[in-house]
């Protein structure tokens, strides 16, 4: 290979280099996206206003869903031990079919995404909630239902 050779073959494999990031990193489904942990996110959910958080969680959540331990399902399942947790899996609540195939965990990251836009993250879901626009409104509430679990895991 000649040097110019070699350089045209480089510049290829750097575009398509850049065409595979992109390409994960569009932000689409859980089944098929990974979703990043934005750094301001991960610094709002380490100073969470807890107190507001279940407020939040009140307001917002507890019309379908119960966070206590000794709860169960309402109309949403119950969310206890929801970090940590695969989606769906939960015995004794029937999940839609987009729910339980959607493949991942419940970490911070996947429901920071989740909580943006239900829709767009879980297409076909049956939870009837759009989602909350301000990152401080999804930090304070995850940083709450982080209390709510047997083994909180570490803030990040
Ligand atoms: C109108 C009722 C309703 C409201 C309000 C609601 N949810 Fe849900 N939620 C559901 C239902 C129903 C499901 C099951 C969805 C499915 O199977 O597609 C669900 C599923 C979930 C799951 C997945 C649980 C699992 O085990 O996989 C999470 C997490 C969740 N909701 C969090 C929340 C949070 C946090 C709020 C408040 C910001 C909220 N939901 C508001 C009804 C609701």
């Amino acid at each position: 290979m000649d040097t110019r050779t070699r350089l045209r073959a480089l510049a290829a494999a750097t575009l398509l280099g850049w065409a595979a990031v992109a390409g994960a990193q569009e932000p689409g489904p859980l089944s098929s996206y990974d979703p990043p942990l934005p750094d301001s996110f991960a610094e709002r959910l380490r100073n969470a206003d807890l107190a507001r958080g279940e407020q939040l969680f009140m307001r917002k959540c507890s019309s379908c869903h119960d966070q206590e331990k000794e709860g169960g399902h309402g109309k949403g399942p119950h969310l206890w031990n929801v970090l940590g947790r695969r989606a769906g899996s939960i015995a004794g609540f029937e999940f839609s079919e987009a729910m339980r195939n959607s493949g991942h965990t419940w970490s911070f990251a996947t429901l920071n995404y989740y909580l943006t836009r239900t829709d767009r993250a879980v297409p076909g879901l049956a939870m009837e909630f759009r989602g909350l626009r301000r990152e401080k409104d999804r930090a304070d509430l995850i940083g709450y239902l982080r209390t709510r679990n047997d083994n909180p895991p570490p803030l990040p």
